[in-house]
Parts: C-alpha cells; structure tokens; sequence
C-alpha cells in the first residue's frame, strides 16, 4: 500500500481550472486503480499555510538551543506542531501529486510557503560530500499545471526555458531524493475559445488518466 500526497495549491474563481479539473480526473482514476492506496488530500488556498516568519524562526532557534516544546509560547505551539505534521507527512508519503496554475513563471506562493516548510536540512537533505543529499529516495512526483502559454509543446527553444516554476519543482524535489518527477501540462490557455479549452482540458485529462494508472 502506498500513501499518496496530494497538494492542491489553486486559489478558488469562478472559472472552471483545468488543473484542478485535471487534477481531480487523475485521483478518480488513481483511486480506482489502486483502491488499497492511502490519499491525503491538502487544499493550500482553503487550509492556509503558515508562513515562515519571525515566530517560527525564533521558536526553531530556541528548540535547537535547549528549550523544550512545552516552553514555548501558545502561539510558537501551535505554528511548530502544524510544521511538523505537514513535514511528517511528506517525508513518509511515497508518492506526489501536486496540482498548480503557473504564475508569473513559478509555483503559487502558498505552494512555495508549503515546500519551505517541509523541505528541511536535516530531515529531507543532509549534507553529503559533494553537496546536499537527499533522504527521500525511491518516490516518484507528479506536477499537474496550468498555464496561459505554452512551455511544453512546442518546438519554441525560448518558450520551452521559461517554465522555471516547473523546472525548480523538479529540482527541488531530486534534491531530497525524489528523482522519478514526471509533469502533465495544459497549455496555451490564453489563446484558446472556451470550446477548444474544453476540448484541449478533456485530451490533458484523459492524458492525466492513463498516466494513473502506472504512478
Ligand atoms: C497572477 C497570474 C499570473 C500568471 N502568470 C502566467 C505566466 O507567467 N505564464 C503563463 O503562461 N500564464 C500565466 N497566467 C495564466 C494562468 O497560468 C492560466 O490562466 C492557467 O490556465 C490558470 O490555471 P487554471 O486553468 O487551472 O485555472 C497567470 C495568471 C495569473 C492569475
């Protein structure tokens, strides 16, 4: 059995998303392929993350310097523990799946804020002898994005460069060990009349689909 992540990180609109369409397609599909898998489910823009400010750090510094967790202020309590389930989560599931728009070339914010909480020197990478060197070998990720222009299918050597959220997903992810990063991308939104956006969601859907089989 296998326990997968899956890390919503769109902001609620009207409009239909492709990626959240897309993405709750994939998890249909997964789900009835491998009944026996555990998924845990965070929506980023409806739970909020906490972000990483002038509390946490101080309360880290103070746990690293001797103080004990009970000694901590309520509200250093209450941002340490959400911290840490988030981070235990990750670091014990096997398998992500993480659903985005891209924006301004990168990750929402909060997918941002959520990867500078679990991903942490010491539990995710530890310093090896030629560089940092990931803990979290032998999992596999998946990115579902959305954009406006097209990054992925094209030829456009420039285009193809500017996907840098997606690229720095990737990155991060080998980094602490999660070398198996496949990506399913839809694109060219902004060029595109609501029915050919439709059309071009249901053919990345059903792409989405086949690829849950074998994640
Ligand atoms: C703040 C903001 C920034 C965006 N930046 C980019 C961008 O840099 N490149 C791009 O191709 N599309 C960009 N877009 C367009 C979205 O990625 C695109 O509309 C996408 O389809 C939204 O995802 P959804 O279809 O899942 O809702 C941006 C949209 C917003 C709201």
């Amino acid at each position: 059995m296998s326990t997968v992540l899956v890390i919503k990180a769109h902001p609620k609109t009207t409009d239909v998303s492709n990626s959240v369409v897309i993405g709750d397609r994939f998890v249909k599909a997964y789900q009835a392929e491998h009944p026996e898998d555990n998924l845990i489910f965070h929506d980023l823009y409806e739970e909020g993350v906490p972000e990483i400010n002038s509390t946490n750090l101080d309360s880290w510094k103070k746990l690293t310097n001797g103080e004990t967790y009970q000694n901590l202020s309520e509200n250093e309590q209450i941002l340490l523990s959400r911290q840490q389930q988030l981070q235990e989560q990750f670091i014990h599931a096997d398998k992500y799946v993480f659903v985005s728009p891209m924006y301004n070339l990168f990750l929402p914010n909060r997918l941002k804020m959520y990867l500078d909480l679990v991903v942490v020197s010491t539990k995710t990478w530890v310093e090896g002898e030629h560089g940092p060197k990931g803990t979290l070998q032998g999992k596999k990720a998946l990115h579902i994005q959305s954009s406006g222009g097209t990054y992925h299918h094209t030829d456009n050597e420039f285009m193809a460069k500017l996907d840098v959220g997606d690229g720095y997903l990737k990155m991060l992810l080998g980094q602490v060990g999660v070398k198996d990063y496949q990506g399913i991308y839809c694109e060219g939104n902004s060029h595109r009349d609501p029915d050919d956006m439709a059309a071009n969601r249901e053919l990345v859907a059903q792409e989405a689909e086949k690829v849950a089989k074998t994640f």
